[in-house]
């Protein structure tokens, strides 16, 4: 399992860049950029070098660890994949390519598109500060059309990105991802019901086009999920002093929510059964809500059953957990 921490590496060019910055006016144009996200905007007010900072210090950590927790998933269900490629839809910063550089060192080429030009040159800049990615080629522009000209990747991935798009153009790039993708695609999004119903359109679009689901889902079934529930899991995450200043934030951590959808073009077999809550561990028994290939089901795993209750007593929010048939 790779860490969901950012590696150290990174970490530090990210502190090391905010040296020369007055703390207060990056944490201010951090509250300007989230407070946009909060209600529904993009990410069209990172202009500057100092917004594109302030925006990666306030949000890398946390998409950061998102994608890790999806490609640790992915790995459970997938140990033996190794992609040599890697195409990151809507880069930003580059988190999602730092986290698969992580997670996947078989990963040799690593493509990035984006259409933000403060990001990009951030993304530059950091990837300069770490022998795996310094290799990597960044194109600028609208996603469509660089996508359009993009080679095929073993391993695509768009993180916190549909959520910007017209639903006509998250149909249109959603199709354009998955033929860019040779083998795997992850979307990511915020684990908001909003979130969610975009990772789940664009399952739904692409198992109709033959994918595969990998994870989280146990079975390539419609979500069993009705509302007001919706499937989205969280990533403990801890924040270094210049994350807290940038928030203005007091706790040493956070929890990210998010929502995802794993597709392959191969059949994945033996899906683990998913964990869609954190379970309720008392003396008598644990019970745990479960994604299970059959729907939905609560889980008793008695104490008198102690090896069941003692592996039970483990599961997290997430996990992928194996049933005895
Ligand atoms: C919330 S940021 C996420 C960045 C990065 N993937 C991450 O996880 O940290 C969304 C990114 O998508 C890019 N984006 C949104 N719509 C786009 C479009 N139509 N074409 C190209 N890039 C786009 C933005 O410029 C921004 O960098």
């Amino acid at each position: 399992m790779t860490s969901p921490a950012l590696p150290a590496a990174l970490r530090i060019a990210l502190d090391a860049k905010l040296e020369g910055l007055s703390r207060s006016d990056a944490a201010a144009r951090a509250a300007v950029i989230s407070k946009t996200y909060r209600d529904g905007g993009g990410s069209g007010t990172i202009r500057t070098e100092v917004d594109a900072l302030a925006y990666a210090l306030a949000r890398m950590p946390a998409t950061y660890a998102a994608v890790t927790a999806c490609l640790n998933a992915l790995l459970e269900v997938r140990p033996h994949f190794t992609p040599h490629s890697l195409l990151d839809i809507g880069a930003g910063p580059g988190t999602a390519s730092f986290a698969a550089a992580e997670a996947f060192p078989s990963l040799q080429s690593f493509a990035l598109l984006d259409r933000n030009s403060a990001l990009r040159a951030l993304a530059n800049e950091l990837s300069r500060e770490t022998a795996r990615m310094n290799q990597m080629t960044y194109a600028a522009g609208e996603a469509r059309s660089t996508l359009a000209l993009a080679d095929a990747a073993d391993l695509v991935v768009a993180s916190y990105v549909i959520g910007e798009l017209t639903e006509a153009e998250r149909d249109e790039l959603v199709a354009l991802a998955w033929r860019k993708t040779s083998d795997t695609l992850l979307i990511v999004e915020p684990g908001t019901p909003a979130g969610y119903a975009r990772a789940m359109a664009a399952r739904a679009q692409l198992t109709a086009g033959g994918a595969h689901v990998a994870a989280p889902c146990p079975h390539e079934s419609a979500c069993p999920l009705a509302p007001p529930d919706w499937c989205h899991f969280a990533q403990r995450l801890a924040r270094s002093r210049a994350h807290k200043q940038i928030k203005g934030a007091e706790l040493p951590f956070e929890d990210e929510k998010f929502s995802y959808v794993i597709m392959t073009r191969a059949a994945v077999t033996d899906r683990p059964a998913r964990v869609l809550a954190q379970p309720a561990v008392g003396k008598v028994e644990v019970a745990a809500k479960l994604c299970t290939e059959d729907g939905v089901a609560i889980a008793r795993v008695p104490r008198r059953d102690r090896s069941a209750y003692a592996a039970a007593r483990r599961w997290r929010w997430g996990d992928g957990v194996m049933q005895e048939s």
